[in-house]
């Protein structure tokens, strides 16, 4: 009889230790893809480090799970994109897709997040249209009509009324062109040319020697993040801004990973943006003091400010399901309001996109230092390119 009581309790002790290991192991997932190599390895590389940040910060468990973040490199390819987001849900069971350092990169995974229904949080793609692509995408990056339409409020005002466009030819460069140019005409500007350059290996000069035939007051340009430094060269190469031609765009081609490389050209470059390391909060000087520390001195640029707000949205969605997955951990998404190290912010329930505010900032050295200055505020910009 003893015995017997012995041995059972022994199962149950060694049931219940079995237990609380399988729950111990129990992991939340997140799958991030990124280009980590290639021209586009600079968004890869502030968005990793951004999202180690953020676990380094608040834990590496969250929900009752241990949080494993499995880093993979697509580099920039769609279909490896593709393929890898694919592996992550079918054999790693992923709770979350996140990443997507480019819209070819995000537009060919959506269908894998529809098929799925896993969550997907796009960090960095930014072309309208992406949210619509799929109900489990989420965006903490921004929309580029945000950015566009802001900046052609502003220049009408400010002595620029002849604009020519120069965009990547691609969905964000052709979101750019189009809110831009018909935001301006509205506004009484005009866009005399509208011009495009590949987005893989762009050589700027014919398009540049043009604009300068033009002479218009300004050229307003969209390149990705990281091309913004071959753009600023070329266009002090050429005389441009001694020719008088003002340089204006959306702040991906003022990206605060290069733009203090970029020299005394882009002092003075007025552009419209979301997010700028010099934003005057609390909340920014910690983000940027504890990223730059953990990263041997790199800026954090908007592409970090993505990952790391993308890392909220899951924690807090996580935490809300107890580590859930699929139509709940979405759910716990949408309308999340927060203070970003960007401004306020929150994920607007229907679009599943982010609503922020834009800035309008101008290049200035401070303490010897090259950045994007803010000085005007557009508070709570919606996407307006879901209204159409
Ligand atoms: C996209 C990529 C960028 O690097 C950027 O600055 C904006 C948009 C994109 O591909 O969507």
């Amino acid at each position: 009889m003893q015995k017997r009581y012995f041995l059972s309790a022994l199962m149950v002790g060694l049931l219940s230790a079995y237990a609380g290991t399988a729950a111990a192991q129990e992991k939340f997932k997140i799958g991030l893809i990124l280009p980590m190599t290639g021209p586009f390895a600079s968004t890869g590389k502030q968005i990793e480090a951004a999202a180690r940040l953020y676990i380094a910060q608040n834990g590496d468990t969250v929900g009752g799970k241990k949080v494993e973040l499995i880093v993979k490199d697509d580099t920039s390819a769609p279909d490896v994109t593709k393929r890898i987001a694919q592996e992550l849900v079918v054999n790693d069971k992923v709770n979350v897709l996140a990443g997507f350092g480019l819209t070819p990169l995000a537009l060919a995974t959506a269908p894998i997040a529809t098929q799925s229904k896993t969550p997907m949080v796009v960090m960095a793609a930014a072309t309208s249209s992406i949210t619509q692509a799929s109900p489990y995408v989420v965006r903490t990056s921004f929309a580029l009509p945000q950015a566009a339409v802001a900046l052609a409020d502003w220049v009408p005002n400010n002595g620029i009324k002849k604009v020519v466009t120069l965009v990547s030819d691609y969905g964000p460069g052709i979101d750019a062109e189009k809110f831009f140019k018909e935001r301006l005409t509205f506004n009484g500007g005009q866009v005399v040319e509208t011009l495009r350059v590949p987005m893989r290996n762009p050589d700027f000069a014919p398009f540049l020697q043009k604009v300068r035939d033009l002479k218009p007051d300004a050229l307003y340009v969209f390149v990705p993040s990281g091309a913004g430094a071959a753009l600023m060269k070329q266009f002090a190469e050429r005389g441009m801004d001694k020719a008088g031609i003002k340089l204006i765009g959306t702040g991906d081609i003022t990206d605060d990973d290069i733009l203090n490389s970029m020299g005394d050209v882009a002092n003075g470059v007025v552009t419209s943006h979301h997010y700028s390391a010099s934003h005057n909060s609390p909340l920014n000087k910690k983000f940027v003091a504890a990223f730059e520390k953990a990263n041997a001195g790199m800026r954090p640029n908007f592409m970090a400010v993505g990952g790391y707000d993308g890392m909220r949205v899951i924690y807090e969605a996580a935490k809300t399901t107890k580590g859930g997955s699929g139509d709940a951990l979405l759910n716990a998404m949408k309308g999340q309001l927060f203070e970003s190290p960007r401004g306020p912010m929150f994920i607007d329930a229907q679009t599943r996109d982010v609503v922020h505010n834009i800035y309008i900032r101008k290049v200035e050295k401070v303490g010897g230092q090259l950045y994007n200055q803010e000085f005007s505020t557009i508070p709570d910009v919606k996407d307006p390119g879901k209204n159409k």
